[in-house]
């Protein structure tokens, strides 16, 4: 396929056709067309943003690039939750499990991470024997069994997006608007949604640096999901400090799954407090509850009941897990104490993404292998008080080598001050 005319088109600043997206999708899907003219295209997109209009027709055609998933032997509402990424995010971990327990019904795609934004796969992957490469049908019959089921980037859903994100990913285009909300919503579509929830989050930790950016990518979304008959809702957080107390692939599975045992310790009680906000969203957008605090209190009473964190036992198990889980365990752990005494001003989700790399905790480039045992476990958040020798933070390293450069970025990440300092807002709904 020549697409040379389509790329003209975004290169005059002219409007596509739905017809010149389909094709678009149809070449990035089938690899019928050359790479090189894709990343032309994806560059002068770039340059001369699609219009709501362009961006909708390009989602349907990325969705209907693979299969779509018809639900439709899942009880309703359907829905799926979504997090743009952020230091420490565990959420959809905790938010899935709640949603099962409340009679939801969930098929997700799900991301690997890549820089400072873990992603849901990577940590699913530190569970041994979890597996990510389920075929539509099994996770429709998953779904049908437990509530919920979960895939990485395969080539049966939206395989125009696997195609255009890895170019976009190589050629300095993944920031446009446009690009960003039809990759997302092409998967929510092909997974067989019709309620979205979102949690876009902002800040030195996050993919959205400003709050006003995830503003902008949470109305987009919003606009965008309604053209393609998708109800979208969201929730704008801050990720300026990590979320809860775990940072690190295996150590953040164990948090969610405390967090869904009922534990609230320290920072934990932030995690829960944002997963039960985004679970209470998305069980009034599905109309499952009339009000949000019903909502809540049926998220409230999936986690004393127990039966949220039995669900995620059972979600695991039916994708591969062996149980009981022996999550892996890094062979080194210190704890960081305060060098003096005063309240928690700020620790930094930035400079605590990049030391998880250098642990090797994460990726910097696609191939990179991760190590899920590493990484950090905070006992203190932005407002805390702490007195000299309290602990701070403790390190999970694969090697003794690496503690004092992890120790160093620590000190860094972590400021004090001599005066009381008031938690900031986690997250708003104003957008
Ligand atoms: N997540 C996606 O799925 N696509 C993007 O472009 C960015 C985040």
């Amino acid at each position: 396929m020549d697409l040379r005319p389509i790329i003209a088109v975004r290169r005059d600043r002219g409007i596509h056709s739905a017809e010149d997206l389909t094709q678009l999708a149809v070449a990035a899907a089938t690899g019928s067309a050359p790479d090189y003219q894709l990343a032309a295209w994806l560059m002068a997109a770039f340059l001369n943003p699609l219009t709501e209009r362009e961006t909708a027709d390009l989602t349907l055609a990325m969705a209907n690039s693979g299969q779509r998933l018809d639900l439709a032997p899942l009880p309703k509402p359907w829905v799926d939750k979504h997090s743009t990424g952020g230091v420490g995010d565990k959420t959809t971990l905790v938010v899935l499990p709640i949603l099962a327990a409340c009679g939801l019904s969930m098929v997700k795609m799900s991301g690997r991470g890549l820089g400072k934004t873990g992603g849901t796969i990577d940590k699913l992957h530190a569970i041994p024997g979890f597996r990510t490469d389920l075929s539509p049908t099994e996770l429709l019959s998953q779904a049908q069994k437990i509530g919920l089921a979960i895939a990485g980037q395969s080539p049966d859903l939206a395989p125009a997006d696997g195609t255009l994100y890895a170019l976009r990913d190589v050629t300095e285009t993944t920031g446009s608007l446009p690009l960003i909300v039809s990759s997302i919503l092409s998967k929510k579509l092909a997974a067989g949604a019709e309620t979205v929830v979102l949690d876009v989050k902002w800040g030195r930790g996050a993919f959205m640096a400003t709050r006003e950016d995830a503003r902008a990518l949470a109305r987009s979304l919003r606009d965008v999901g309604q053209r393609c008959g998708l109800r979208v809702e969201a929730i704008l957080s801050s990720m300026d400090e990590p979320l809860g107390a775990a940072v690190g692939n295996a150590l953040e599975v164990t948090e969610a799954l405390d967090v869904l045992g009922g534990s609230t310790d320290g920072p934990r009680e932030r995690a829960l407090a944002l997963a039960t906000e985004v679970a209470a969203l998305a069980l009034v957008a599905s109309g499952k509850f009339g009000t949000e605090p019903e909502a809540r209190d049926a998220v409230a009473h999936a986690i004393t009941s127990g039966q949220a964190h039995d669900r995620a036992m059972a979600w695991f198990a039916a994708q591969g897990a062996e149980l009981p889980l022996l999550l892996p365990i890094a062979p080194t752990r210190t704890t960081l104490r305060a060098d003096q005494a005063g309240w928690i001003r700020d620790f930094d989700a930035e400079i605590v993404a990049d030391a998880l790399l250098d642990l090797g905790g994460g990726r910097r480039t696609k191939s990179d292998a991760i190590d899920p045992r590493v990484g950090f476990v905070r006992a203190v958040s932005v407002g805390d008080r702490v007195a000299v020798g309290d602990p701070l933070v403790e390190i999970h390293a694969a090697t003794e080598a690496q503690i004092a450069p992890a120790e160093a970025s620590l000190r860094r990440a972590i400021k004090l001050s001599p005066e009381p300092v008031s938690r900031p807002p986690l997250w708003d709904r104003s957008f």
